[in-house]
């Protein structure tokens, strides 16, 4: 994809502002960058999560990493990490902080859905609050492509069948809608079947019932019919090729409620 790419407007532009605002609210340095926001609020749900289902030694990319916010998590595990993101904007801001940092080897511009990147590069990957903001499928599809067979991979997103009642969710959704905030709702059942069909092991699948939960570290890991995001955890198998499409750009849960009320 080029520098056309018609989303890194946003990106660079009304999110980052956004985002800025809400650190400078919150204190630069505080890893509470958007207060409230289930996505981006508490490193310890991560941290937990990755002590307990370790890393491969070796080297990490993380995925729309912003200016870097999640990077002494992979570090602290003596990772040598590289890093991609969208944004020129936080592109430029991860480089400020983190360039030439021990472990630090690459923090570079570019969409997950094509990454420039060998096949079988990373012993890890991660991609944390952002998978929702992508195609899908072609992204996956990216991160099978330059992880090793036996890679462990790291992702959040949200399911596409929430309880009718959590509000917040509600909002959120048609909030984005309103901002052109790139956001895709994943049919999680048929992904996971996707990837334990070309040979992917699903290692964990958290499941955060209502909007706020991943916060709180409160999640189920046998699925129930409704939830709002999902943490995965695989293990990547000995093949990789594309995956068909799994994810759309309204929730079931939207289109069953707002949507028939003609909010689009
Ligand atoms: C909500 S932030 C999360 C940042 C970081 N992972 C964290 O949790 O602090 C989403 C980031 O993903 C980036 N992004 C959005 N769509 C992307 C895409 N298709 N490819 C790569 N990066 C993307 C945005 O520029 C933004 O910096």
């Amino acid at each position: 994809m080029s520098n056309e790419d018609p989303r890194k407007l946003y990106w660079n532009e009304s999110y980052y502002r956004y985002w800025k605002s809400r650190v400078d609210e919150a204190g630069v340095g505080s890893s509470k960058i958007i207060e409230g926001d289930a996505n981006t609020e508490d490193d310890e749900v991560y941290r937990n999560i990755f002590s307990q289902y370790g890393f491969n030694p070796g080297r990490v990319l993380e995925i729309g990493c912003a200016w870097g916010r999640m990077f002494p998590l992979y570090l602290e595990h003596g990772l040598r990490l590289s890093a991609v993101d969208i944004s020129t904007a936080m592109v430029e801001a991860a480089r400020k902080n983190w360039s030439g940092r021990d472990g630090v080897e690459g923090i570079s511009e570019s969409p997950a859905e094509s990454l420039p990147f060998d096949d079988g590069a990373f012993d890890n990957l991660s991609c944390i609050a952002t998978f929702d903001a992508t195609f899908q499928n072609v992204a996956l599809t990216e991160f099978l492509r330059v992880t090793r067979p036996g890679a462990r991979i790291y992702f959040t997103g949200k399911h596409d069948l929430y309880h009718p009642d959590d509000n917040a969710a509600l909002d959120a959704e048609i909030g984005a809608r309103r901002k052109n905030h790139p956001n895709f709702f994943t049919d999680t059942g048929r992904m996971l079947a996707l990837l334990r069909e070309h040979g992917h092991r699903i290692d964990a699948l958290l499941c955060f019932p209502r909007r706020g939960d991943f916060a709180k570290a409160s999640f189920v890991t046998e699925p129930p019919e409704f939830f709002y995001e999902y943490m995965v955890v695989l293990t990547r198998g000995e093949r990789s090729g594309p995956l068909s499409g799994f994810s759309s750009a309204h929730s079931r849960t939207f289109l069953g409620t707002e949507g028939s009320r003609g909010a689009r």
